[in-house]
């Protein structure tokens, strides 16, 4: 649901209105929704209520702790991909046995991390990973919780980028291996096996792969039951789709119904990882109009904000809605531009071709949908210090990390 809409002209969330942010703040500037954010938590939450179910937020797609830590208010869980997502996880006060921790190159030293702080299971994704996970657990005089992530071979019909369940992909086991893997993990006294894992991709804007998934992933576990296995957990990941332009993106309910009418009477406690569904479309970034550029083939609105704030455009040709702060009088006649940065790179760029209304420097836009994986992948190129993040709760906004500076891009380095 988008909470963010123009109030007398004024594109706003909540009671505030972006503008003022963008006064006080600066820009470029991440603005979140709480109500936006927290309310698409618990909608997740609420659409599972008939079963029993953990709902583990996915850190990487924003991890302000800000942002973690109304995820532990909520009592929600954490979905990981590394020792500094734990780091963050804990410090916001998620539950460590509310964690659980995918990826497929898992350092020593992470293990180790995550088997002292106590975490609910490892996704483990190959053979040699369940043999240092079991190794490192012995050593420790721990028993290991584990799942195998399962990679079921389903097309998500997603970016090529996104897809993560094919059968080329490099997550996972392949679901014809799981079997024996999962006997041996079964005889082995360090490791405590409990669930099955997967992921098999993001922005899914059918429900008929997950689906799919669900009824390969059954199979499994009646198989690992019937093996004497006493698997508790069927984690089935993230990847629920939102709308950025005119997808149909299925609600967490519709999505919710989908599942639980494909899983039947099975008894196990279900886990997911949305990240997308939260975040996506609770923060928006504000960015500023520096020059109208035209040249005799293109338009260019080159602004304040580029690829190293958000990189989604350029990395995987996404779109994101362009809006002005101050709604256009009706009856202005657009104009077709790109809106782009001031990096160094042809591919900077945050909108081609784009239809908006007449703009001048000085003015501010909006990027809509950019809460997911927007600043969690932005980065310091061409030396520009990252962007400030701010959270809106209700009348008020509070600033949850600060515009990084010149001293920060240094910081580290030796001459
Ligand atoms: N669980 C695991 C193991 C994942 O790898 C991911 C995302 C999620 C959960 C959360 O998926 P979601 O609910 O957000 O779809 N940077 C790309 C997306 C990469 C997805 C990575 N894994 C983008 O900007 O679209």
């Amino acid at each position: 649901m988008d909470h963010f809409t123009y109030v007398n002209s004024q594109l706003q969330a909540e009671g505030v209105a972006l503008r003022r942010i963008a006064d006080e703040v600066g820009t470029p500037v991440f603005v979140y929704s709480s109500a936006a954010f927290e309310g698409h938590l618990r909608a997740f939450d609420s659409a599972f209520k008939a079963k029993p179910h953990l709902v583990c937020y996915s850190v990487k797609v924003a991890s302000n702790l800000a942002l973690l830590s109304k995820v532990a208010k909520l009592n929600l869980g954490a979905d990981i991909v590394s020792g500094g997502e734990l780091f963050r996880a804990l410090k916001a006060g998620i539950l460590a046995e509310k964690v659980v921790y995918s990826g497929v190159g898992k350092t020593a030293s992470e293990i180790k991390q995550a088997l002292a702080a106590g975490i609910l299971m490892f996704n483990v994704e190959s053979e040699p990973e369940l043999s240092l996970v079991s190794s490192i657990a012995k050593d420790q005089g721990l028993k290991a919780p584990v799942a195998l992530r399962v990679n079921p071979d389903v097309d998500p019909s997603t970016h090529p980028y996104l897809a993560t369940g094919l059968k080329e992909s490099k997550f996972g086991v392949p679901v014809a291996e799981a079997l024996s893997l999962y006997l041996r993990a079964k005889d082995d006294p360090n490791l405590s096996v409990i669930g099955i894992d997967c992921h098999i991709g993001s922005q899914l804007t059918s429900l008929s792969p997950f689906v799919d998934t669900v009824s390969r992933l059954k199979v499994l576990l009646g198989k690992l039951r019937a093996a004497g296995l006493n698997i508790k957990y069927l984690d089935l990941g993230g990847g629920l789709g939102i709308t950025y332009e005119s997808e149909n993106a299925p609600s967490p309910a519709e999505y919710a119904q989908k599942i639980l009418s494909g899983l039947g009477d099975e008894e196990v406690t279900l886990i997911f990882e949305p990240g997308r569904a939260v975040a996506g479309n609770s923060a928006v970034l504000v960015i500023k109009v520096l020059y109208d550029k035209i040249t005799p083939e293109k338009r260019f609105v080159i602004t304040d904000g580029a690829m190293n704030d958000l990189i989604r455009p350029s990395l995987y040709g996404s779109h994101h809605a362009v809006a002005p702060l101050t709604q256009a009088q009706a009856g202005t006649d657009s104009i077709k531009v790109n809106v782009v940065g001031p990096v160094c790179e042809s591919g900077d760029f945050l909108a081609k071709d784009r239809l908006i209304p007449p703009v001048s420097a000085g003015d501010y836009l909006a990027v809509k949908s950019a809460g997911a994986y927007g600043f969690s992948m932005s980065s310091n190129y061409n030396s520009r210090p990252r962007a400030a993040e701010v959270l809106i709760e209700g009348d008020s906004y509070r600033i949850i990390r600060a515009r990084e500076t010149q001293e920060d891009l240094i910081h580290g380095e030796t001459l």
